[in-house]
């Protein structure tokens, strides 16, 4: 039920909403998303290309990646989440400002089977560990195999990846040696809300870490 309460805000209790309400509300506040471009491969071998803003790095050690597939009311199921299952390993790709329009294009639901990497024009380029392709114009490539698929009892599915290898091209570095990357140099989209709304990472700003005692504030 929705309440508008005197306090300025509006409540929502969730378990009883409908669930296209509580996606929309959801999927409208966390902002931003990072996005996650999988390439993976179908039981033939044949590629697929799509994007997911359900997704986040989980943990470092060991290095883990979650990506969250909905249902697909008007399919059998998300054919990423198939090929996965399938196939075990898969590529994410960060998504630069210029890829955007090409990302759109793979998201498009195509029937099962189509190469949204060919319609999309991607550019591929060959893997070190795992047998799928990362996207060449992509300036961050994380090579993933299957961790853990959990399934927690709606229509969704949460897909668990283990990163085995990364790739970052090399002008995103400031200094290599000392991996500091320049995030404006990746130029790296995310998602936003409705339908079509996203953001740039150009526009960010610095806060020093503080160390206990904080200063002034005994
Ligand atoms: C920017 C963006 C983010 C998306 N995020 C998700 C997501 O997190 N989970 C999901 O299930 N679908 C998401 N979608 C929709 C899928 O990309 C879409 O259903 C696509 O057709 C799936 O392709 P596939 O069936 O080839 O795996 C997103 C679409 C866009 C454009």
């Amino acid at each position: 039920m929705t309440e508008v309460k005197t306090d300025g805000f509006a409540h929502f209790d969730v378990a009883t909403m409908a669930k296209s309400d509580s996606y929309k509300l959801l999927a409208s506040v966390i902002l931003p998303r990072p996005i996650a471009w999988v390439v993976s491969r179908d039981v033939e071998g044949g590629l697929n290309a799509a994007p997911f803003s359900f997704f986040n790095i989980l943990s470092a050690d060991p290095p883990l990646v979650a990506i969250g597939f909905s249902g697909a009311p008007d399919r059998e199921g998300k054919d990423t989440l198939a090929n996965i299952r399938a196939w075990g390993e898969f590529v994410v790709n960060m998504v630069p400002e210029e890829l955007a329009e090409a990302m759109n294009v793979t998201a498009a639901n195509a029937p099962r089977g189509m190469d949204e990497t060919r319609l999309a024009g991607l550019e591929l380029a060959r893997c070190e560990v795992v047998d799928v392709p990362r996207i060449v114009g992509s300036p961050v490539a994380l090579e993933c195999k299957l961790f853990q698929v959990i399934e927690p009892g709606g229509t969704g599915t949460i897909v668990m990846g283990r990163i085995v290898y990364v790739h970052v091209r090399e002008t995103a570095f400031k200094n290599l040696a000392k991996l500091y990357v320049d995030p404006a140099q990746m130029r790296l989209i995310g998602r936003m809300h409705g339908a079509g709304g996203y953001c740039t990472t150009r526009d960010t700003f610095s806060i020093d870490r503080l160390s206990w005692p904080l200063a002034g504030k005994d």
